[in-house]
C-alpha cells in the first residue's frame, strides 16, 4: 500500500536533514510547516544528533550506553518539558552495537524521532554482546520506560528479560530483528527480509544473463550471516532460492561446495571473519586458476571483508561481482571503485517512522493494525503482515517495508536525491544522520 502524508514527509526529510540543515545546506527546507509530531525544532534535532554524535564518538559501546543514557534523559527532559502530547513517556531503545554502520544510524534516527515527538529517549548499545544487551534491557526495565524497541543482538537470549518487560507491564516493538520464544513482543517492524536476499539473487541472475547462458558455467561462493540473527536465514534463503534453478541446471558451479547457511555463517556478521573465510576458500579452490564470477554477500559488513580478501587473494584477472546490502559509507565507497557491484538499500529512517507512528499508537492504548499504514499516510511502501513472522509462540505482528537495489548508476536517485547521503566531489558518499 502507498500513501502520502505531507506531515509525515516532513517527518522523514526532518530527521535526515537534520545535519544538512544545521549546514545550511537547504535554505528553506527549516522553515516548513510542523509535522504532524508537532514539536520537531532544529534545535531539538540538532541536540538530539549532537547527543548521538557524541556517543558515537565515545569509543566503546559498553561506556558509550551509560553516558548515552546520561546525555539522553538530560536532553529529553527539556523536551518533555516543552511537550504534552508524550505526557513524559519514556521510550528505551536497545540497539546492538556501534561496531556495525547500521546501527549508529537506526538508533540515531529512533533517538531524534521519538525526542522529536515529545517523548523521552534512553539508547543503549550493548557491544554485540548478548549477556550486556541482557543487563541493558534490565535497566530500561528498572528506570520504568513506557515502551521497549529492541533491535536482538541473539534472538534466542531475551525470553527471560523480556519477560521482565511483560510483568512490568511495558510493550516490546521488535526492531528489525524478530525475537523469538517470547510472547512479549506485540510487533516486530522490519524490511521484507528475504526480498533482501531475493534482489541480490536476481541481481546476479540479471548481471549475467543466466537465462541465456547456454552452456556458460559460472563460479559463485555464498557468505551469509550471524546465525544468531533471525534475519541472517531470510537473506541467504532469499538469494538461494533465487539462484536453485540455475545451481540445480550447473550453469551456476560452487566450487568449495559449502551451499548451507552453515557453512556460510559469518559470527556476528562480522568483517574480519567474512575476510578470513574467503581468503581460505580462495586459497584452497581458485588458486589453481579457477574463475571466480559471484562472491553473494548477504550484507556490508561481510561484502567489505569478501572484497578485502578478493584485492589480497584472488589471482584472477576479472572482477567478480559481489553483493551486499545497508549502504555502508565503505561499501559504498566500494562500489564507487567498482569493488562491490550492489548494496541493497533499506531506508532506516522511514524504519524509525514507522516504529515512532507505531510506538505513539501502542502508548495511547491502541492496538494498531494494518490501518496504521493508512492512517499514517507514510510517503514510503510498507505492508501489513500476520503470516510470515512466527516467533515460536504465533505469529508477530509485522511492519514490513521495501528495500532497493542500489547500484553504482542510481545512487545519485536514490541515496543522495532524498536526502540520506551527501555526495563530495569526488563521487563518494557520506550518510547524513
Ligand atoms: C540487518 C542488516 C544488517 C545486519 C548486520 C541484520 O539484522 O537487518 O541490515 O546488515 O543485521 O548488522
Amino acid at each position: 500500500m502507498k500513501g502520502r502524508n505531507k506531515g509525515m514527509k516532513k517527518q522523514v526529510v526532518s530527521v535526515v536533514l537534520t545535519a544538512a540543515m544545521a549546514a545550511g545546506m537547504l535554505a528553506g527546507c527549516g522553515s516548513s510547516t510542523s509535522s504532524s509530531a508537532g514539536t520537531s525544532s532544529a534545535a531539538s534535532s540538532a541536540a538530539a544528533t549532537s547527543t548521538a554524535a557524541s556517543s558515537s564518538a565515545s569509543g566503546a559501546d559498553s561506556s558509550a550506553a551509560s553516558s548515552t543514557s546520561a546525555a539522553s534523559s538530560s536532553v529529553a527532559s527539556t523536551s518533555a518539558a516543552t511537550t504534552a502530547d508524550a505526557s513524559g513517556q519514556t521510550v528505551g531503545i536497545a540497539m546492538p552495537t556501534k561496531s556495525l554502520e547500521r546501527w549508529n544510524r537506526d538508533g540515531s534516527y529512533l533517538d531524534d524521532q521519538f525526542k522529536d515527538a515529545g517523548y523521552n529517549t534512553e539508547l543503549v548499545f550493548s557491544d554485540n554482546k548478548i549477556d550486556q544487551q541482557v543487563k541493558d534491557i534490565e535497566g530500561l526495565i528498572a528506570d520504568k520506560v513506557d515502551l521497549l524497541v529492541v533491535a536482538a543482538i541473539d534472538g534466542e537470549s531475551l525470553t527471560q528479560v523480556l519477560g521482565e518487560a511483560k510483568d512490568a507491564g511495558i510493550p516490546v516493538i521488535a526492531y528489525d530483528r524478530l525475537i523469538m520464544n517470547t510472547d512479549a513482543i506485540s510487533y516486530y517492524i522490519s524490511f521484507d527480509n528475504y526480498t533482501v536476499g531475493k534482489l541480490q539473487g536476481q541481481f546476479v541472475v540479471d548481471q549475467l544473463d543466466l537465462d541465456n547462458a547456454g552452456d556458460k558455467t559460472y563460479n559463485i561462493e555464498f557468505t551469509a550471516g550471524d546465525p544468531a540473527d533471525n534475519n541472517a536465514t531470510f537473506f541467504f534463503n532469499g538469494a538461494y532460492d533465487t539462484l536453485k534453478p540455475y545451481l540445480d541446471k550447473g550453469t551456476l558451479k560452487v566450487p568449495s561446495g559449502q551451499t548451507t547457511f552453515d557453512q556460510c555463517g559469518t559470527a556476528q556478521w562480522d568483517t574480519a571473519t567474512a575476510m578470513k573465510r574467503f581468503q581460505n576458500i580462495l586459497g584452497s579452490y581458485y588458486s589453481d586458476g579457477t574463475q571466480l564470477d559471484v562472491a553473494l554477500c548477504s550484507n556490508d559488513s561481510t561484502a567489505l571483508g569478501v572484497a578485502q580478501a578478493i584485492e589480497s587473494d584472488y589471482a584472477g584477472s576479472n572482477t567478480p561481482i559481489v553483493t551486499g546490502q545497508d549502504g555502508d559509507e565503505a561499501n559504498l565507497a566500494n562500489i564507487v571503485d567498482g569493488k562491490q557491484s550492489m548494496t541493497v538499500y533499506k531506508a532506516v529512517a522511514n524504519e524509525a517512522v514507522v516504529t515512532l507512528d507505531l510506538g505513539k499508537a501502542m502508548l495511547s492504548g491502541e492496538k494498531p493494525d494494518a490501518s496504521l499504514i493508512d492512517k499514517s499516510g507514510w510517503d514510503f511502501d510498507c505492508t501489513y503482515d500476520t503470516e510470515s513472522y512466527d516467533n515460536g509462540t504465533g505469529i508477530i505482528p509485522s511492519y514490513l517495508l521495501v528495500p532497493v537495489v542500489v547500484t553504482k548508476d542510481n545512487m545519485v536517485k536514490e541515496l543522495v536525491d532524498p536526502g540520506y547521503y551527501t555526495q563530495d566531489s569526488d563521487g563518494y558518499l557520506h550518510p547524513t544522520a
